[in-house]
């Protein structure tokens, strides 16, 4: 494997832009790709305020966070992922748009030993894989939102990925950006979205019932369960649009009523109310 890896980051969203700054923040070189400039500019917004803070709290100095964005260049340029030796996919959770992304990685990274991973939540590394004549090289290595804070990433090989490539992929995720691995099979959702969006659905669908509040919902397992935030917060930061993609894709593989996305989220996402990100989801942010 080469010495450093050299990272293509596509999607400069929550999880695109958490995933460079944690590669740049461990002194690799990276490249993050959004098709609009508009876009791009508000991923490495992102990535400057999130380095702000760990300045602010005494994490990094300033020079230091300085370098390190120094260190991403944002382009809506794809060609030049031409020398990348690893590419993480963090595009919208939508699997024809993924499986067309994957067939134009692979006439663009040149190098037929590079890794083209996927952050995918859900849908299964196959799909993505058979979008190349290279499954052997592909790999799903899925991160957790906030990314520079939450240690763990679920590596999921498929059937046809390579030993090598697991190897390697975990070689970089453990050794290079220090975070903590969990092997799943290739199952849509994986190991914690298996468990956690079923939850979430439950959770709204008792808000829906009017069973309980959604102040009260999050209280009860936030008091109750220690759990850093409540189902309902949780799925304002993970994005609603997002949640019901993930649940449409375990529904798909495993026919369970319990994955079906609830119809209260479903309208919510009709409605634009996708969570933190468009200011109102279950609850509001609007000033914040
Ligand atoms: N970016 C970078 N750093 C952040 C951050 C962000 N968006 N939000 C918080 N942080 C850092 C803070 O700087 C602080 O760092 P420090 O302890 O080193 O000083 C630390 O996180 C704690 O932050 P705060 O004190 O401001 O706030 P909280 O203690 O309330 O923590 C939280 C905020 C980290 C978001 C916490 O509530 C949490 O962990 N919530 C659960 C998140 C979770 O479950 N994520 C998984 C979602 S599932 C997923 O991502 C999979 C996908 O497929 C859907």
């Amino acid at each position: 494997m080469p010495d450093l890896e050299r990272i293509g980051v596509v999607g400069c969203g929550l999880m695109g832009s958490g995933i460079a700054e944690v590669a740049a923040r461990n002194g690799l070189d990276v490249i993050v790709h959004e098709p609009e400039q508009p876009a791009l500019d508000a991923g490495r917004e992102r990535v400057r305020s999130s380095l702000d803070r760990a300045v602010a709290r005494g994490k990094l100095s300033q020079a230091d966070a300085d370098s390190v964005l120094a260190r991403i260049r944002f382009s809506t340029d794809l060609d030049l992922f031409a020398d990348r030796t690893f590419v993480i996919e963090a595009i919208v959770e939508n699997e024809a748009a993924k499986v067309e992304l994957f067939g134009r990685l692979d006439k663009v990274v040149e190098s037929t030993d590079a890794i083209l991973a996927s952050n995918t939540s859900s849908i299964p590394i196959m799909k993505v894989a058979m979008a190349t004549p290279r499954p052997d090289h592909v790999v799903g290595v899925h991160f957790f939102n906030p990314v520079p804070v939450l240690p763990l990433v679920e590596l999921v090989p498929s059937l046809l990925t390579s030993d090598a490539t697991e190897q390697r992929a975990r070689t970089l995720v453990v050794e290079t950006l220090g975070k903590s691995v969990i092997r799943s099979q290739d199952r849509a959702g994986f190991i914690v979205n298996s468990l956690l969006v079923p939850y979430i659905l439950a959770a709204i669908r008792m808000l829906d019932s009017g069973f309980a509040s959604a102040e009260d919902i999050d209280t009860g397992m936030v008091l109750g369960c220690a759990h850093p935030m409540g189902p309902l917060h949780l799925a304002d930061l993970i994005g609603l649009d997002t949640i019901k993609a993930i649940a449409e894709a375990m529904y798909d593989e495993f026919k369970e009523p319990l994955y079906s996305p609830a119809p209260f989220l479903l309208r919510m996402v009709d409605a634009g109310l996708l969570g933190r990100k468009t200011g109102r989801g279950f609850f509001d942010y609007a000033e914040r």
